[in-house]
C-alpha cells in the first residue's frame, strides 16, 4: 500500500515571484516538523519554476507539457525544458485543459507518456462534471479517461504515474465530495488499476482545506490531496500538510 501521505498545490496561473519566495520561507520552517511521509509539491506557473528556494524533499511541478520534443510549437513548453528548471512532476488531464483547451482523453494520454520518458512524474488528472454524476455516469466517463491513460502507458508505465480524481463539480466552488463519496471513487479507481493499484497514489482533488483534509485523507484509498485555491494560502496549506502529518503520526 502507499504508505506515505501526499500534499500538491496547484497554482494553477496565479501566484508571483513575492509569493514563491514567501512560500519558500514558510515551507522551510514547516517541512523539518513533519514526517517523512507528508510528501509535499507544488504545480507553479513554468514561470516560476525557478523562483523557490526549498528542501529537495519538496517536489516542484509544472501544471501541462506538450507530448512533442520539440520543434514549431509556439507558445507550448517541451519536457526537456521542464526538467532543466528542476522541474520533478507535471499535471496532466486537468479538467480545466480538457474543458477550456479541448484536450482530449488520448492526448491526455501522450502527454503522460511524454513525461514518464523524460523522467517526469505525471499526476493525470481525471473527473466528472456535475451533469454526468446527476445522470449516473461518474465511472463511465472516468473509465473512459483512465483506459486512454492504460493503453498508452501499458501496466510498468502505470506504476509510475499519480492520478488524481478531481470531480469537476467540486473544483473551486466550495463543494467539496464527501470522504464517502470520494472514498467509492478511489476504490474503484484501485480495483479497476488491478496489480499496480497499490504502487501509486491516488489524489483528491476539490475545494480541499485545512478544515476537511483529515477526513478526506484518512479515507483508506485516498492517499492525499491536489489542491487549487487552499495552496495559495500559506496557513491553508500549512494547515492541510499539518493534518495529513497528525494521520501518519496517529498510524505510528
Ligand atoms: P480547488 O482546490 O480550488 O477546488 O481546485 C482543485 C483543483 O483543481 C486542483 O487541481
Amino acid at each position: 500500500m502507499v504508505s506515505s501521505v501526499f500534499v500538491v498545490g496547484n497554482w494553477k496561473m496565479n501566484g508571483s515571484v513575492l509569493l514563491a519566495g514567501d512560500f519558500s520561507t514558510e515551507l522551510r520552517r514547516i517541512q523539518p516538523e513533519l514526517a517523512t511521509e507528508v510528501q509535499i509539491a507544488l504545480c507553479v506557473p513554468d514561470t516560476l519554476l525557478v523562483s523557490f528556494d526549498l528542501d529537495k524533499k519538496i517536489r516542484i511541478g509544472a501544471q501541462n507539457l506538450s507530448e512533442f520534443d520539440a520543434g514549431a510549437y509556439t507558445g507550448e513548453v517541451s519536457a526537456n525544458l521542464l526538467t532543466e528548471q528542476g522541474c520533478h512532476l507535471v499535471i496532466v488531464g486537468h479538467s480545466e485543459r480538457r474543458q477550456l483547451f479541448s484536450e482530449s482523453s488520448e492526448q491526455v494520454a501522450k502527454k503522460a507518456a511524454q513525461a514518464l520518458r523524460n523522467g517526469l512524474t505525471p499526476i493525470v488528472c481525471i473527473g466528472e462534471t456535475g451533469e454526468q454524476r446527476e445522470e449516473g455516469k461518474t465511472f463511465a466517463v472516468i473509465g473512459e479517461q483512465l483506459l486512454a491513460v492504460q493503453q498508452e502507458l501499458g501496466e510498468a508505465g502505470m506504476a509510475s504515474i499519480w492520478l488524481a480524481y478531481e470531480p469537476v463539480w467540486a473544483i473551486g466552488t466550495g463543494k467539496t465530495a464527501s470522504p464517502e463519496q470520494a472514498q467509492e471513487v478511489h476504490a474503484w479507481l484501485r480495483d479497476q488499476l488491478g496489480s499496480v493499484g497499490t504502487e501509486l497514489p491516488i489524489l483528491y482533488g476539490g475545494s480541499v482545506k485545512a478544515g476537511n483534509a483529515a477526513e478526506l485523507f484518512q479515507q483508506r484509498d485516498i492517499d492525499g490531496g491536489l489542491i487549487g485555491g487552499a495552496s495559495l494560502d500559506i496557513n491553508e496549506f500549512e494547515g492541510i500538510c499539518r493534518a495529513a502529518d497528525t494521520l501518519i503520526k496517529r498510524k505510528g
